[in-house]
Order: C-alpha cells, then sequence, then structure tokens
C-alpha cells in the first residue's frame, strides 16, 4: 500500500493531542521557540519526553547546538501563542512575558504545565528531528484546561 502525504496527514489528525510552545537559546542566548503537538511521553524512571522538529524549520539549528529545552504545555485561553510560535513571525517575542529557570530556556506564564529539559539524544526522523530529553524541572496545575487539536482545529474539552 502507498501512502498518500494528504491522506497521510488526515488520518494522523485523528490523534487529539495538546498543543506546547517549545522554547530553548540561540547560541547568541536569544530565545527560540515553536508550536508543537508532536510533543510526547517516553519514559518514566528516568523522566524522558520527546517531540519532533522538520528540517525545514527556522529553530532547529538552535535546538541541535543548545542543551536544553523547555515544553510549555498550552491552556485552553492561549490558542493566540499557539498561532503566534505556529507561523512565521518577524519577532515572536516582542512584548512577550516568561519566566526562566536553571536554563535560561523561556518558560511561559498561565501554561498547563512548564518541564524543562535537557537533551539527552536526537533521532533521525524522516523529514523531522527526533529530540528526546529529560526532564529537570517541571510545574503543573491540573485544574486549568488544556488546549486541544484534533484534525487541524483546535478544540476545548467539554
Ligand atoms: C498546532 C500546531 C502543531 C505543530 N506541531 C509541530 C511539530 O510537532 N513539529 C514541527 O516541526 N512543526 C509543528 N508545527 C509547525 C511549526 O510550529 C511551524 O512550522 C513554525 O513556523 C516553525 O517555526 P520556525 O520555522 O521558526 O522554527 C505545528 C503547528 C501548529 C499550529
Amino acid at each position: 500500500m502507498s501512502i498518500d502525504p494528504r491522506a497521510f496527514r488526515s488520518a494522523l489528525g485523528c490523534f487529539a493531542t495538546g498543543v506546547t510552545v517549545i522554547t530553548t537559546l540561540d547560541p547568541k542566548g536569544r530565545p527560540v521557540g515553536f508550536t508543537a503537538n508532536s510533543f510526547n511521553s517516553v519514559s518514566l524512571e528516568p523522566p524522558l519526553v520527546l517531540f519532533s522538529l522538520g528540517r525545514r524549520a527556522l529553530s532547529l539549528r538552535a535546538f541541535l547546538s543548545s542543551h536544553d529545552f523547555a515544553v510549555n504545555v498550552l491552556a485552553a485561553d492561549q490558542q493566540w501563542l499557539s498561532d503566534l510560535f505556529g507561523k512565521a513571525a518577524a519577532d515572536r517575542w516582542a512584548g512577550l512575558d516568561f519566566e526562566t529557570w536553571d536554563s535560561g530556556c523561556p518558560i511561559l506564564p498561565g501554561a498547563v504545565a512548564n518541564f524543562e529539559c535537557h537533551t539527552r539524544y536526537t533521532h533521525d526522523g524522516g523529514d523531522h528531528v527526533i529530540f528526546v530529553g529529560e526532564v529537570g524541572a517541571m510545574a503543573y496545575d491540573d485544574q486549568r484546561r488544556p488546549l486541544v487539536f484534533h484534525q487541524g482545529r483546535y478544540r476545548d474539552l467539554p
């Protein structure tokens, strides 16, 4: 069976996910980030997570050269952040409020959860690169509703 890329995309869209903004610092210490729904858990002990980043992404170099990244799991009222980091923009960080922990990677306030990670492995993932990170610090608020992405659209949990 040959897999048509458009049909494949639609089939993958049946898998509902959360939405994250994943951040790092470039070699000059400037914040970099992009919207990702490829975030997933990998291992509890050690605590590992993963995401995949397209080889054409402008932020790829920064993620490959940095040793750390932060995952910000967006809340239902943060769709605007997903839009901001999900398409090309001149300066995504202008006027944006964020904290930093140990690594300096931007931690976005108001998220459902934040994970600060040390990059452990990168793997070939076809037209993407798979990053696996070990979580060193985290915060979460399980009372907040997450932003949900399904079949190319944002959803809210009922
Ligand atoms: C909901 C959503 C999820 C996305 N998930 C991913 C992803 O997991 N991996 C990826 O490479 N791009 C993903 N994208 C696309 C990138 O966010 C987008 O291409 C972004 O402009 C990349 O930024 P950059 O070129 O500055 O690195 C997603 C976009 C949206 C809106």
